[in-house]
């Protein structure tokens, strides 16, 4: 990740400096014992932390992890133009100086945020997800196949995501959106009843910790909300625990078959089953089908403070431990002063499982998420509910 490392200058002479320097740096926050500071960037229509570290040998300017922008030239240029504007002394940096290519994951008409899907609505006749599309094969085989039909590949892994859109550029389709994010909580914006099939190809069996396995009672019940009348959830898997564990989450509801196949074959292959194959391993797929259509989501939630503002006690009271509330946490994580009556939580909170990092900016009269705001889950909005109460010294425990 690019970053750069440079005589240390103190967070007194770093505050001075980025007051002349309001086109980039909107505030810097300061953590209580000093080490650090959070430079808050506007830049390129991005808003942004960069992270001032003091090191053995001088400082550290880089990206923050939990802000930090996915285009990788607005990060470098956003870095280096920080340092020129706060005359830093550059020791070493891992930043080309010639002009970075623009990433094609950010170029792509086909790269959406997850922001583009609240309230989706498409001109595509039918809608299909694939979760961890990995290499892109299959997705790539059905979108090429059915030129009528809307795919949307989710997928974590930043370089596999850039290495689909790579493919949709050169091979001219139309009909894939690619998104950088966790299927788990994407299904959970999506509008009820707008998809004809989700795909589960090969998920990670993540035997040892089931918690961060795709399929989930939560998982199918969100699946089953947005999939329409006879859409389909399709698992295929090598890993016969896997299966039999998504058997007995998948005969809970009473609302829908399934259809088991082993051994199947379809006209694709993909990377992974490939491997699978050459180990000569069974495949196991599980079809769901969802009988029934599901009621409208209610409306969107709302993650206002309402008139919370600063107060003494607020900071006082912050618990140092995570609070558990019914199927969400929240964890006060660092506090960063940035004035004497504004301040800055680093929080993590949400459900367990897939847990959300956000900061809380504090000031006299205002209190909201910054930069942005959290996904609109379910679990999101316990925690911040709970949060809210807690800042508002109303509530000390869950
Ligand atoms: C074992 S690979 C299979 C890839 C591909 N489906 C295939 O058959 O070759 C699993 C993929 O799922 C992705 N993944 C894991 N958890 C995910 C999640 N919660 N949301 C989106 N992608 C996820 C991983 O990054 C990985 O690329």
């Amino acid at each position: 990740m690019p970053h750069i490392r440079c005589d240390d200058i103190g967070i007194d002479t770093l505050k001075k400096r980025a007051k002349c320097a309001k086109e980039i740096i909107q505030f810097i926050a300061t953590s209580s014992n000093r080490d650090e500071a959070l430079l808050a960037i506007e830049y390129k229509d991005d808003r942004f932390f960069l992270l001032y570290k003091k090191v053995k040998n001088g400082a550290l300017l880089k990206y923050d992890k939990a802000t930090r922008p996915l285009n990788l030239t607005t990060l470098k240029e956003s870095i280096e133009f920080c340092a020129q504007v706060l005359s830093l002394d550059i020791i070493e940096s891992n930043i080309e100086n010639k002009k970075a290519k623009p990433s094609p994951l950010f170029a792509s008409d086909y790269y959406k945020k997850i922001e583009d899907f609240i309230d989706f609505k498409t001109s595509f006749k039918e809608i299909a997800i694939e979760v961890g599309f990995g290499s892109g094969r299959h997705i790539l085989y059905q979108a090429k196949s059915n030129p009528q039909k809307l795919f949307i590949g989710l997928e974590i892994h930043t370089p596999s995501a850039s290495q689909l859109l790579k493919q949709i550029e050169i091979q001219g389709l139309k009909n894939i959106f690619v998104v950088n994010y966790d299927a788990r909580l994407f299904l959970e914006i999506l509008p009820s009843n707008i998809c004809a099939n989700i795909y589960v190809h090969f998920p990670v069996p993540w035997d040892k910790k089931p918690h961060r396995r795709v399929i989930s009672k939560d998982f199918l019940q969100e699946s089953l909300r947005v999939l329409k009348k006879e859409g389909t959830l399709e698992l295929r898997t090598d890993s016969q625990k896997y299966y039999e564990y998504a058997l007995e989450v998948f005969s809970m509801p009473n609302r829908c078959r399934f259809e088991i196949k082993k051994n199947h074959t379809l006209p694709i292959v993909s990377k992974y089953e490939a491997r699978w194959l050459r180990q000569e391993k069974n495949i196991y797929d599980l079809t769901l089908f969802c009988d029934e259509n599901s009621k409208e989501k209610k409306s969107l939630y709302s993650f206002s403070f309402c008139d919370l503002g600063y107060n003494k006690n607020m900071i006082e009271n912050l618990p140092s431990k995570p609070q558990v509330g019914d199927g969400f946490f929240f964890h006060f994580e660092r506090l960063y002063m940035i004035d004497e009556d504004m301040f800055l939580i680093k929080c993590a909170f949400g459900d367990f499982a897939k847990p959300e990092q956000k900061y809380i900016l504090i000031s006299k009269d205002k209190c909201t998420y910054y930069p942005y705001e959290p996904i609109g889950s379910h679990s999101n909005m316990s925690a911040h509910n709970a949060i809210k109460e807690f800042l508002n010294g109303k509530c000390h425990s869950c």
